[in-house]
């Protein structure tokens, strides 16, 4: 049976279809048709205003990819047109391989277009068009208030919306793209200093060390001073080639801002002048807490990170397992059974919680550190069927990220215990006991990751049914 294809002409009219599959599939067909017919009937569409917006914009791409850098002035007349300039402008620096070709004007003047959209547009567009003299215009770019650092320790706003902060953060990685640091260099003491620090700071480049070591001492305002030294820190180490040697695990490391940080070639001239100025600084706190912030390991600055928490809990968990009441007394199945029954206390389960000895290895809150499964949101993953079961069968399911594990270390030691924490320098193990032990990457030997729970199992043996109920209710009563 003969099979008959679509015509150009057909493949054409599908891009007018409501549904966008359809209109994906007729792009992909017509794209491997010969440009000499598709690049004008595409372009027909495009150029039809009757037509609605999803067609045009189908057709403009479709011919953007048919025509190839031929198709670069037709493009460049369509950023006139407000209603297809986005578009236009996306497709003109969409293929690297003649992105070059495009002129910069029609980008430069879509910076201070209406439209958001058509500014973000122009400026993504102009870090993939590789033209260094696109980075002036990109330091322009407005930096609002709200780009401020996170409290040490604590996690970003990541999943707070803030549509304010992308046209800066989307200009700081254009000009890294085009590798603009002299440009940046040259903007540190004017008012797009913050915009250009922000670039310099992922530019592990000697000539921005030196640029801003040298403005530094140009400049009497304080706090660019200060960004200025965050922004030397910042460069002090950089990532480490990936190697297929390490791995990251289930549980984060949100520490930054590299997980395997290593010194490059103006590490030593950074480490200098840092040292230099914290010795004449009256705020010591300022560099102890770039340290511990960004990992920077230098001794005599202080304020490293510590592991061990500062008013850790001595619990005596042997001492918990060994009473026994009505919960060790019965079976499993007759403890699930009168949980059904019984709505127990949230109050006193969060007494209990303490008692039984579960925060030795558990926290309620983010702001405590990280200890074994977070329970602060734990009512939001689990029923409190799963709940009393990981309580009472702590080996019946382990939950990700916190297998035991059994490493060896040089030294002829071993350690037994669940990760909560681990970067590409350490490891920190807690033990069943709820001990802490911090081990260096470097010494480690072997690692084995174990099938029993480093959970102690027999924790609630000494509760009733209703206290049981209540610590169960407590915990299923932890959302977000
Ligand atoms: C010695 C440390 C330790 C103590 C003490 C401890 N737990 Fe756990 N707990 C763990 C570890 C490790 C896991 C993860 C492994 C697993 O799923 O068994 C876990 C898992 C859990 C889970 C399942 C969480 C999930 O995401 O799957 C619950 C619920 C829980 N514990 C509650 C408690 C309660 C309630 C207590 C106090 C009666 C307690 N734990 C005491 C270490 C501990």
């Amino acid at each position: 049976m003969e099979v008959k294809k679509a015509n150009v002409e057909q493949l054409v009219g599908a891009l007018k279809l409501g549904s966008s599959v359809a209109r994906l599939a007729a792009q992909q067909e017509l794209l491997t048709r010969p440009a000499a017919s598709v690049a004008p009937a595409s372009w027909t569409l495009v150029t039809d205003a009757a037509q609605p917006l999803h067609s045009r914009v189908a057709a403009l791409f479709t011919y953007a990819q048919s025509a190839g850098s031929q198709g670069i002035g037709n493009l460049v007349k369509l950023t006139e047109d407000a209603t297809l300039r986005e578009f236009a402008l996306k497709a003109l620096a969409d293929r690297k391989a003649w992105a070059q070709q495009a002129p910069l004007e029609p980008f430069l003047k879509a910076l201070n277009d209406p439209s958001a959209r058509v500014q973000t547009a122009a400026i993504i567009g102009l870090g993939r068009l590789g033209k260094p003299e696109a980075a002036t215009a990109l330091l322009q770019v407005k930096v609002p208030a709200s780009f401020v650092a996170p409290a040490g320790n604590t996690e970003g706003p990541h999943a707070t919306p803030n549509s304010a902060i992308v046209p800066a953060h989307l200009a700081a990685r254009a000009l890294v793209s085009l590798n603009a640091v002299d440009a940046c260099v040259k903007a540190l003491g004017t008012g797009q200093s913050t915009l250009a620090l922000w670039a310099l700071r992922s530019m592990h480049d000697p000539k921005a060390v030196d640029g801003i070591i040298a403005a530094y001492g140009k400049t009497n305002d304080a706090a660019l001073k200060k960004q200025m030294l965050v922004t030397l820190a910042r460069l002090y180490q950089k990532e480490a080639d990936y190697d297929g040697s390490w791995w990251w695990s289930t549980r984060p490391d949100t520490h930054g801002p590299y997980y395997k940080a290593i010194a490059w070639e103006s590490s030593p001239k950074v480490k200098d002048f840092l040292m230099k100025q914290w010795q004449q600084s009256g705020d010591k706190a300022f560099y102890a807490d770039l340290n511990s912030r960004l990992r920077m390991n230098i001794a005599e600055w202080g304020g490293q990170e510590t592991t061990v928490a500062k008013e850790e809990v001595k619990v005596d968990l042997e001492k918990i397992k060994n009473k026994k009441g009505q919960v060790g007394e019965s079976s499993i199945e007759d403890v699930m059974l009168a949980l059904e029954k019984l709505k127990g206390n949230a109050t006193l389960g969060k007494t209990l919680f303490t008692q039984q000895g579960c925060i030795a290895c558990h926290s309620l809150s983010r702001n405590e550190p990280m200890k074994g499964p977070f329970m602060g949101q734990i009512g939001s993953i689990m029923s409190r069927d799963q709940i009393a079961e990981s309580i009472l069968k702590p080996n019946a399911s382990i939950s990700q990220g916190f297998a035991t594990v059994m490493i060896t270390a040089k030294g002829k030691k071993s350690y037994m215990g669940f990760v909560t924490e681990e970067s590409a320098s350490r490891v920190v193990l807690r033990d069943i006991a709820g001990q802490v032990y911090t081990i260096k990457a470097s010494d480690i030997i072997s690692r084995k990751e174990m099938e029993n729970s480093m959970m102690p199992a027999g924790l609630a043996n000494a509760l009733s049914y209703e206290e049981f109920a209540s610590l169960v209710t407590f915990l299923s009563e932890q959302k977000k």
